[in-house]
Order: structure tokens, then C-alpha cells, then sequence
């Protein structure tokens, strides 16, 4: 058995996106059997809404795609994170920037963007949905769909 693979999803406040993302990759992983393979957390780049639970928004439009959010709280991205994850993955070029700027030299993790997985999305980012309406998090959902499918497919070709 390979080692685990372990993921954390990054956005800016950790309440909306990558929550998502984290809740999405976890249900696909355990549909995959992969539970055993792969491990995945969130955090976010600002600590505004540490210790909050994702925003009602989000869990609300998760729930309806089977995803369980309600009990993850939010927390800040630390430096011991670059060696404790294998892939540390961001929702946007502003998160990315943050990531390779806190980022420790030498450090363990892949930092990239989460769409690097999403082939054939169209999108470069996922769209922050929190000053916007329901469509920005259904949007969300669909962007870490592909994206979730597309990094589990890219673990079982290795
Ligand atoms: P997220 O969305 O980065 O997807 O969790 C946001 C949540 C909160 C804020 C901004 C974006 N905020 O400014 O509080």
C-alpha cells in the first residue's frame, strides 16, 4: 500500500469554497474506496472565521449534492502545513499568491491552483461566492466536482 495522500484545500475566510472542496473530495474519495489512501483538511488564508462553521449558504447547496458540512469549523492555513500535506491546493490566484508568500523554504507540499485538476472547466479560479447570490454556490459545487474527479483520477494513474 502506497503512503497517504494528504490534501488541503485553501480559500480566504475557510467558510465557503474550501470547505466545499474539502467535503466533496472526501465524499468522492470514500465512493472511490480511497478512504485509506487519501486525507483531506481545509483552511483558509485570513483568520476571520476561525472556529466558525462553513457559511449556511454553503452547507445548504452541499447538502443537496450529499456533501456534510455542518460540523467542520474554520481555521488559518499555518506554516507547518507546507510539511504536514502533500498538496496544498487553492481556490484562486489571490489565495495562491498568499500560499507561496507564507510558504516555508524548502517545504514538502505541492502549492497549486485546484483547477490544475479540472481540465476542460473553463475556469482558471473558483469564484468567491460570499457577497453573491445562490448561482456563485452552485457554481462552486460544479468546479469542485470536476475538480475532485479529475485529482482521484490523477491518483490512481500514479
Ligand atoms: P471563502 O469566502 O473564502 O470561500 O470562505 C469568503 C468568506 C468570508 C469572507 C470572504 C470570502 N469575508 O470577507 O469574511
Amino acid at each position: 500500500m502506497p503512503n497517504k495522500i494528504r490534501v488541503l484545500m485553501v480559500c480566504l475566510g475557510n467558510i465557503c469554497r474550501s470547505p466545499t472542496a474539502e467535503a466533496m473530495l472526501r465524499k468522492k474519495v470514500r465512493e472511490a474506496g480511497l478512504d485509506d489512501r487519501i486525507e483531506v483538511d481545509s483552511a483558509g488564508t485570513a483568520d476571520y472565521h476561525v472556529d466558525s462553521p462553513p457559511d449556511r449558504r454553503a452547507v445548504a447547496h452541499g447538502e443537496k449534492r450529499g456533501l456534510a458540512m455542518k460540523t467542520l469549523r474554520g481555521r488559518q492555513v499555518e506554516r507547518a502545513d507546507f510539511d504536514r500535506f502533500d498538496f496544498v491546493l487553492a481556490m484562486d490566484d489571490d489565495n495562491l499568491a498568499d500560499l507561496q508568500r507564507i510558504r516555508p523554504a524548502g517545504s514538502h507540499a505541492k502549492v497549486a491552483l485546484l483547477l490544475t485538476y479540472a481540465a476542460g472547466a473553463g475556469a482558471r479560479e473558483v469564484p468567491d461566492p460570499y457577497y453573491g447570490g445562490a448561482d456563485g454556490f452552485e457554481t462552486v459545487l460544479d468546479l469542485v466536482e470536476l475538480a475532485a474527479d479529475g485529482f482521484i483520477a490523477a491518483t490512481r494513474s500514479n
